[in-house]
C-alpha cells in the first residue's frame, strides 16, 4: 500500500494527499484553504466542529501526526503528507475510545459542540500521560472552549477515563426516573455523528449571506443591483425588503413586533441585515463586501439609557413614545410608609453590561422549496414560533412552513430569536434551489441577541431583628433595537426582583428601553440574574447593619409554604428556598472560620471570602399560556414512539422526558424511539426557554404515557393493578392469575399510523396579574443558593473563585447527572457574568476579545440536590436550566465584599475596576 508521502508525490499538481483516520486521501483545493474546511467540505468529516475560524474556541481541534492543532488555522498545504486524527477516527485510540465512553458516563457533553474538541485534546493528552492529574487535565483542554458544561464533568470524565467500564442505559420498567442515565441522544455527540446547523445541506446548495449595517444607525441607498449580480459570475440574486412577499414585521412576542427582515432605508443598528447574496459557495464566501453597492450614511445613534430617554431623543421606533418598548409593574403594601418606618434600610444602585451567549455553535442551516412549501432544518430552541414568523414573512400558511431542528450547539435564550431562517426562506422560495446559511462568529456576535444591560436603583427596609419590611426596586433594561424578549423581561423582573423572601411592602418598576444597538433578548434569566445582583447584595448590606449572618438574615426572611410572595401567591408546598439555605449552614459556617483564618494569618496582597445568594424563578411564562403536546404511539413491532416537538439545546430534555413518559407508562426506557421537534411530525412543545420542558413537557409526556397506559389496560380489560409487558410484536398484560396478550401485528393502525396512540397537552395554571401585579404569574417556582469562596490579588484586582456550593430544589430529580450539569454550567455562566463577561457593540466581536470562562477559570462545584416537589410537576419535578445561574453572581460579589470590602456599582468586577475600587476605598469611598 502506498504511503501517503509517495501518494503525494503522485499526486497531480493541486492535489494535497495525506491520511486521516488511517485512511489515504487525495484532495483537490487550494494550499491556502483551511484544513477545518477540507475536513468538513471535501471529506464530509464534519465531526469537526467550526466556531470561530480564528485559533479562539478549540472546537475543531485535530490530531496532526498525533499533536493537538485548531484545524482552522492550518492551511491544507501544511498537511500534505502527514497523519490528521479527527473525532470520528478516535476510536482507534484505545485512549480515544475509552474518553467517549468516559464522556457519556459522566454527561461530559450537553450540547456536544465542544465535545469533538475536547475529546481529541484529551486523547492527546491520555495517550502520552495515561494518568494526568487534574491540572494536566485543565492545561491540556484550556484551549478548547464549552459554554454549556461549567468544564467540571468534563475533567471529571478525562480523570476517570482509565477506569471507566460500562454505564447503565436500561433500567427496568418503572425505574427511570431519579437514574444518572446516559443522555439518549449522547452517543452521536461523541462520535461525532450528531448533526448541527452547518453540517449538512442538500448537494449543490447555494449559500447565502447578509450585507450588514457598519454603523450603530444609518440611511442606506442602494446602487446597481442588477448589475452588481450581472458582473459577478455565480451570483445568483440579491434580496432586500422588497422581496419579502409576506409581511416584513417579525418578533417572538406578536403584539410588540417590529423587525424586518432587511431595513428599509435606515438601519438601526450595527449587524442589521439590509440585503442578502445568494449564490455559488466558494463565490459568496470570497465576496468582499465592501463592494457591494450600497452607500452608506451614518446617523447619529441612541447609544445609552440616558440618551435613548432624553427629552427630544428621536424615537426609534415612531409609534413608542420616549423609546419605551413596555413598562412592569409589581405593587403590593405601602412601600413608602414601610421604608420610613424601618429600624433599617440600604440603598443601592447597580449597572450590568450586555452579555454575549457565546454558544460554540454559530447559527447555521439550510432551506428547499418542495412545492408550495418551504422546508428549514437549522439551528433553534423555538421550532414552531419560527414556523408562524417564516409563514407571516413568506404571505403563506404556517402548514405551508416545515421546521427541522438539528441539534443545537448551545442557545441559552438567543436561539428563539429567527436569525438564518427568514434569509434561507426568502432565498429558497425566490431560487426554488436548495440553500444554505452559516453564520460567521462575528456575524453571530453583531447580529444576534445578548442579555439586557441592567441599570437597577433599590432602597430596602426590615426590623432591628433582622426581618424585611420593604423593597422599593426600579430597573430600565436596554432593549435594543427591537423588541425581542424584552417585554418578558420587562414582565419578569418585578415579580422576581423581592429574591425568595417574604417582602411584606414591595415596588418593582420595570422599563424596557429601544437604543440604537443590537437587540437585547432572552438569556438564561430573563433579567433575574441581573435583578438578583443587586438585590442580593442589598441584603447584605442590611444583614451588615444589623450585624447579623448573612446567611441567618436569608433564613430568618425565606419564603415559606403559606407566606404570600410579592405577587400575593401562597404556593401551599413545595417551596425549598429554606431547605437551600440549611444544606448551605455547615459549609458557610465551615467556610467563614476558614476565611477568618486565612485573612488574620496570611501576609501579603490576598484576602479571601466568602458570599452567598438566593434565588427563585417561576418555570414557564410569565401570565401567559404556554401549553405542550407531546404524542405516543405503541407500534407494531413493540416499540413505543415518543414525539415531543422540545427541542434538546444540551441541558438534556430528550432524556428526561423520555424517563418522565417511560415510568409513567412502566415501560423500559430503551423500549422508545425518540421523535423530536420537526413540526411535521411533531405536535408543539413549545419553546425551550424559561425553564419549562422538564415542567410542562415533562408533565405531557407524563399525561399521555399514563393515558397510554390506561388504554392497553382497558383494551385487555384489565385493573390498574397489571402490569404491562412490551415485548418484540406484542404486549403482554400480566393481572393476578391471568394473561392477555395483544398481539400488535393483528391490530388495526390508527390515522397515525400506530396500534394506539395517546396525545396529551399540558397548560400550567397560571393567572393574568392585575394593574398591581397581583395573582398567580406561575404554577412552579424553581429555589436554591449560592454560596461562593473567592481569593482576591489587591494589588493585582483579580478576583479567583476557589469554591461555588450550589443548593438547588429541583421537586424531583428526574436525571441527577444531568442536573448537576446544568447547575456546573450555570456557575461557569454566572462567573463570567461576575468577572469578566461585558460586550461593547462596535469592539471585540470575536472570542479572542470576548471573554468567556475557561477551564482554568473554573472553581470546584459542589452540588446539593433538594428535592421538595412540586405539587404539579412530573413526579414532583422543577426547573432547572435558569435557576442554576441565577445566584452565582450576586454570591461572587457578596464574597468580594466580605474579603475586601468594596462593593462594584457596576459589574463585570474586572481587575481594573476591583483594583480602582480597593484604592478607593482605602481612601474612604466604599464604592466602586
Ligand atoms: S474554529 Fe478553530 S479555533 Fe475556533
Ligand atoms: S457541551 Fe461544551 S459547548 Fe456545549
Amino acid at each position: 500500500m502506498a504511503t501517503t508521502r509517495e501518494l503525494q508525490a503522485e499526486a497531480d499538481t493541486g492535489a494535497i494527499a495525506f491520511s486521516v483516520n488511517g485512511r489515504n486521501v487525495v484532495v483537490t483545493s487550494s494550499p491556502q484553504q483551511r484544513l477545518s474546511r477540507v475536513l468538513r467540505e471535501d471529506l464530509g468529516l464534519t465531526g469537526t466542529k467550526v466556531g470561530c475560524d480564528a485559533g479562539d474556541c478549540g472546537a475543531c481541534t485535530v490530531l496532526l501526526d498525533g499533536e493537538p492543532v485548531c484545524a482552522c488555522l492550518i492551511a491544507a498545504g501544511q498537511i500534505a503528507g502527514h497523519e490528521v486524527t479527527t473525532v470520528e477516527g478516535l476510536q482507534r485510540s484505545p485512549a480515544g475510545a475509552r474518553l467517549q465512553q468516559s464522556f457519556l458516563a459522566h454527561g461530559a457533553a450537553q450540547c456536544g459542540a465542544c465535545t469533538p474538541g475536547m475529546l481529541v485534546a484529551a486523547t492527546a493528552l491520555l495517550e502520552k500521560n495515561s494518568a494526568p492529574n487534574e491540572t494536566e487535565v485543565m492545561d491540556a483542554i484550556g484551549g478548547v472552549l464549552c459554554r454549556c458544561t461549567g468544564y467540571r464533568k468534563i475533567i471529571g470524565a478525562v480523570l476517570a477515563a482509565q477506569s471507566t467500564a460500562t454505564t447503565e442505559t436500561s433500567p427496568v420498567a418503572g425505574d427511570a426516573v431519579g437514574r444518572r442515565l446516559i443522555r439518549l441522544d449522547g452517543k452521536r455527540k461523541v462520535d461525532g455523528s450528531e448533526i448541527f446547523g452547518a453540517d449538512e445541506a442538500p448537494t449543490g446548495s447555494l449559500a447565502v449571506r447578509a450585507i450588514r449595517c457598519p454603523y450603530h444607525r444609518a440611511r442606506f441607498q442602494f446602487g446597481d443591483l442588477d448589475g452588481f449580480v450581472h458582473d459577478h459570475p455565480g451570483i445568483q440574486a440579491v434580496l432586500t425588503a422588497k422581496d419579502v412577499p409576506g409581511k416584513d414585521c417579525y418578533g417572538v412576542i406578536l403584539p410588540f413586533a417590529d423587525q424586518p427582515v432587511f431595513a428599509h432605508n435606515e438601519a438601526r443598528y450595527r449587524g442589521e441585515a439590509v440585503a442578502a447574496v445568494v449564490g455559488e459557495v466558494d463565490i459568496v464566501e470570497a465576496l468582499d463586501p465592501a463592494l457591494f453597492p450600497v452607500a452608506w450614511e451614518e446617523l447619529p445613534a441612541l447609544k445609552n439609557i440616558d440618551a435613548a430617554l432624553a427629552p427630544g431623543a428621536v424615537r426609534i421606533h415612531a409609534h413608542r413614545e420616549g423609546n419605551v418598548l413596555v413598562c412592569g409593574r409589581v405593587v403590593r403594601g405601602d412601600v413608602d410608609r414601610a421604608l420610613a418606618g424601618a429600624d433599617i434600610t440600604a440603598e443601592g444602585e447597580y449597572e450590568t453590561g450586555f452579555v454575549e451567549h457565546a454558544y460554540i455553535e454559530p447559527e447555521a442551516g439550510f432551506a428547499r422549496r418542495v412545492g408550495d412549501r418551504i422546508e428549514i432544518q437549522a439551528c433553534t430552541q423555538s421550532p414552531y414560533m419560527d414556523r408562524s414568523d417564516i409563514a407571516t414573512i413568506l404571505g403563506i400558511r404556517p402548514e405551508k412552513v416545515r421546521i427541522i431542528p438539528t441539534a443545537v450547539g448551545g442557545g441559552f435564550g438567543s436561539k428563539l430569536d429567527l436569525s438564518v431562517q427568514p434569509f434561507l426562506a426568502l432565498a429558497a422560495w425566490h431560487l426554488g434551489k436548495p440553500v444554505r446559511m452559516v453564520y460567521s462568529r462575528t456575524e453571530s456576535i453583531i447580529s444576534t441577541t445578548k442579555r439586557h444591560p441592567a441599570r437597577m436603583r433599590l432602597r430596602a427596609g426590615c426590623t432591628r431583628d433582622g426581618k424585611l419590611l420593604a423593597l422599593d426596586f426600579a430597573a430600565d433594561f436596554n432593549t435594543g433595537a427591537y423588541s425581542s424578549w424584552g417585554p418578558t423581561v420587562a414582565a419578569r423582573v418585578p415579580v422576581h426582583a423581592s429574591g425568595p423572601y417574604y417582602v411584606p411592602h414591595y415596588r418593582a418598576l420595570t422599563r424596557a428601553v429601544h437604543t440604537n444597538l443590537v437587540p437585547a433578548g432572552a438569556f438564561r434569566g430573563f433579567g433575574v440574574p441581573q435583578a438578583a445582583i443587586a438585590q442580593e447584595q442589598l441584603y447584605d448590606d442590611l444583614a451588615d447593619q444589623l450585624g447579623m449572618d448573612r446567611l441567618e438574615f436569608r433564613i430568618l426572611n425565606a419564603l415559606d409554604d403559606d407566606t404570600p410572595t410579592v405577587t400575593g401567591q401562597v404556593m401551599g408546598e413545595g417551596v425549598g428556598i429554606r431547605a437551600s439555605f440549611e444544606a448551605l449552614r455547615p459549609k458557610w459556617q465551615a467556610a467563614r472560620k476558614q476565611v477568618f483564618e486565612f485573612n488574620s494569618k496570611t501576609a501579603g496582597p490576598f484576602r479571601r471570602g466568602v458570599g452567598v445568594a438566593g434565588m427563585w424563578y417561576g418555570c414557564g411564562n410569565t401570565s401567559l399560556p404556554n401549553p405542550s403536546t407531546v404524542r405516543i404511539g405503541l407500534k407494531r413491532d413493540g416499540r413505543i414512539a415518543l414525539h415531543q416537538g422540545a427541542v434538546d439545546i444540551g441541558q438534556g430534555s430528550n432524556t428526561i422526558v423520555a424517563q418522565i413518559c417511560a415510568d409513567a407508562l412502566r415501560a423500559p426506557i430503551d423500549r422508545f424511539d425518540l421523535i423530536s421537534g420537526d413540526t411535521a411530525i411533531t405536535p408543539d412543545c413549545g419553546k425551550t426557554s424559561a425553564s419549562r420542558q422538564t415542567f410542562v413537557t415533562g408533565k405531557a409526556a407524563h399525561m399521555a404515557g399514563t393515558q397510554l397506559r390506561d388504554a392497553i389496560l382497558a383494551q385487555t380489560k384489565s385493573c390498574a393493578c397489571a402490569s404491562i409487558h412490551f415485548e418484540d410484536g406484542r404486549v403482554t398484560v400480566q393481572e393476578k392469575n391471568k394473561t392477555h396478550t395483544l398481539a400488535l401485528g393483528d391490530l388495526p393502525l390508527d390515522e397515525h399510523g400506530y396500534v394506539i396512540t395517546t396525545e396529551a397537552t399540558f397548560d400550567p395554571p397560571t393567572s393574568p396579574l392585575d394593574k398591581d401585579g397581583q395573582g398567580l404569574p406561575y404554577a412552579v417556582f424553581g429555589f436554591g443558593a449560592h454560596m461562593a469562596e473567592i481569593e482576591v490579588d489587591t494589588e493585582l484586582g483579580t478576583v479567583r473563585v476557589l469554591k461555588v456550593t450550589a443548593a438547588h430544589d429541583v421537586g424531583r430529580a428526574i436525571n441527577p447527572t444531568l442536573i448537576e450539569g446544568q447547575i456546573e454550567g450555570g456557575v461557569a455562566q454566572g462567573l463570567g457574568m461576575a468577572l469578566m463577561e461585558e460586550f461593547f457593540p462596535g469592539k471585540g466581536e470575536n472570542l479572542h476579545d470576548y471573554l468567556i470562562p475557561s477551564a482554568g477559570d473554573i472553581p470546584s462545584v459542589e452540588s446539593i440536590l433538594i428535592e421538595d416537589p412540586s405539587p404539579i410537576g412530573p413526579f414532583g419535578a422543577k426547573g432547572i436550566g435558569e435557576q442554576a445561574v441565577i445566584p452565582t453572581a450576586p454570591a461572587i460579589l457578596n464574597a468580594l465584599h466580605d474579603a475586601v470590602g468594596i462593593r462594584l456599582r457596576k459589574v463585570p468586577a474586572t481587575p481594573d475596576r476591583v483594583r480602582a475600587a480597593i484604592l478607593a476605598a482605602a481612601k474612604g469611598d466604599r464604592r466602586g
